[in-house]
């Protein structure tokens, strides 16, 4: 896919992000599971490539995450990296993949010799504080996913905004410090009262992305298939089609990045009280 002679090109690292967000700025996200995705949205500009086990439903076409395995997040993976030159690789350790030490340590390094992957990233709170500093100490960098986890669905009755009563919200408060200090490099909010996410993204010194989070944290991302208007079923209510006003897809990615970089976008309509 990469020429030899293609020219070279400056690499987010997670340096780049700290960077960006101790000066005010804002990074754009976005998911890819194909290597022709992958090439349009490094070229368009996007920092952060996520190859989320969200392709269990836009891909697969399930109803939850919950079926896919590591040999699909391996190869999803392993496809996306291949076209991926400019965006940093955070890849999702799927459902059960990460229930132990050992079996994180062994799953995450399968991510990142077989996939590509330069960052995990894995669901919940106070419950994977051993496994993220375990992680980490490995030089294995880690992405911390609070709110709404969507592995967890069975067990929250469905996908639901969380942390909207006092108690669940200072415990992502404090999962939120917890996961830094265990060493959690990006933190990652989904459906979040965007209150709340503000809170959290200016208490911790890691860039946070939100999804269905406001406008207040420091990097957004959303599913691709929803910025270009092919959701399989109905669109969630924080995601918008960039392909209305777009000419391309190429051209739909980078209004997305440019919205997001400006602040622009998510607005207060794409976020929850
Ligand atoms: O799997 C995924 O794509 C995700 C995002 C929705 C944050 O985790």
């Amino acid at each position: 896919m990469l020429k030899e002679n293609d020219s070279p090109v400056k690499k987010v690292t997670i340096n780049t992000l700290q960077a960006l967000k101790q000066a005010g700025g804002k990074f754009a996200v976005l998911t890819a599971y194909d290597a022709s995705f992958a090439g349009v949205l490094d070229q368009a500009g996007v920092d952060v490539i996520l190859v989320g086990d969200s392709l269990g439903m836009v891909i697969q076409g399930h109803d939850t995450t919950l079926p896919v395995s590591m040999d699909d997040m391996v190869y999803h993976a392993a496809c996306v990296a291949r076209n991926t030159r400019h965006a940093l690789l955070m890849v999702d350790m799927p459902f059960m993949s990460y229930s132990s030490i050992e079996q994180a340590l062994a799953n995450a390094a399968r991510l990142m010799r077989e996939g590509g992957a330069h960052m995990v990233k894995l669901e919940g709170g106070h419950v994977q504080l051993p496994v993220v500093q375990a992680l980490t100490e490995q030089g294995i960098p880690v992405c911390a996913h609070l709110g709404l986890q969507p592995q967890s669905v069975h067990k929250l009755g469905g996908y639901r905004v969380q942390g909207r009563d006092q108690v669940s919200a200072d415990a992502m408060l404090v999962d939120a410090e917890n996961l830094q200090q265990a060493g959690a490099d990006i933190l990652l909010l989904e459906c979040v009262p965007s209150l709340l996410a503000s809170e959290i993204t200016q208490n911790v010194q890691i860039p946070v992305i939100g999804i269905g989070a406001g406008p207040g944290t420091d990097a957004q991302v959303l599913v691709l298939q929803d910025i270009l208007g092919i959701t399989p079923g109905k669109p969630p209510r924080f995601s918008k089609n960039f392909m209305q006003q777009a000419g391309s897809i190429h051209e739909a990615v980078a209004e997305y990045v440019s919205a997001v970089k400006q602040g622009r976008f998510p607005a207060a309509e794409h976020g929850f009280e």
